[in-house]
């Protein structure tokens, strides 16, 4: 029988291997650590199979041109694990859980241009021109402004 795939808040440093082997292969594995991973305000989600970390996400306070926000960082899933609805699951467990915070309904992400049809799926708008981020390629800066808190945010 297969293991069921598990989405969950997460610690940090639970997602470090799996950010390493999507977004920073060919680095130093110190390079999946984010300097805010540890901070109390740092919100992270992590999608497990038997144990396995197989998606991950991190949203992590930080201003977008002087307004209240969130970024998006560590956005990846595992490749075996593509278009099964993880990444959705992710981030639709971490709006919930930045609603709840009260700080912001304003999330922004560098995005890599390959995964921008994710995002616009998930209702986030390019803001930018293309850039260049040297090890990573080219990114779109993407921002989301999120409903007000429903209902549904108290059962989660
Ligand atoms: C981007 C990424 C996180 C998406 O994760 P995922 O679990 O495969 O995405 P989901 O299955 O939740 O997709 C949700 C929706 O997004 C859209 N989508 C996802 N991947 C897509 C793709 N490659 N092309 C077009 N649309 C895509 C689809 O509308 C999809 O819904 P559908 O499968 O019912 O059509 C994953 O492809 C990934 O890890 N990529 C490599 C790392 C990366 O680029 N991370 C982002 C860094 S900014």
């Amino acid at each position: 029988m297969t293991d069921p795939i598990i989405i969950r808040l997460a610690r940090g440093e639970e997602l470090v291997d799996l950010r390493h082997k999507v977004l920073r292969a060919g680095l130093p594995r110190e390079e999946g650590i984010f300097p805010a991973d540890d901070l109390p305000t740092t919100l992270h989600a992590g999608a497990f199979v038997g144990g396995r970390n197989v998606g991950c996400a991190t949203m992590m306070r930080e201003a977008y041109h002087g307004r209240p926000a969130y970024r998006l960082r560590g956005m990846a899933v595992d490749r075996d694990f593509h278009r099964r609805g993880i990444g959705k699951q992710l981030l639709d467990l971490l709006e919930v859980r930045v609603r709840q915070t009260g700080h912001t309904n304003f999330l922004w992400c560098n995005a890599r241009t390959p995964a921008v049809p994710f995002y616009k799926s998930m209702g986030w708008r390019i803001v930018s021109e293309e850039f260049d981020i040297p090890t990573a390629g080219p990114h779109f800066v993407m921002i989301k402004e999120m409903e007000p808190r429903t209902s549904a945010d108290t059962r989660r």
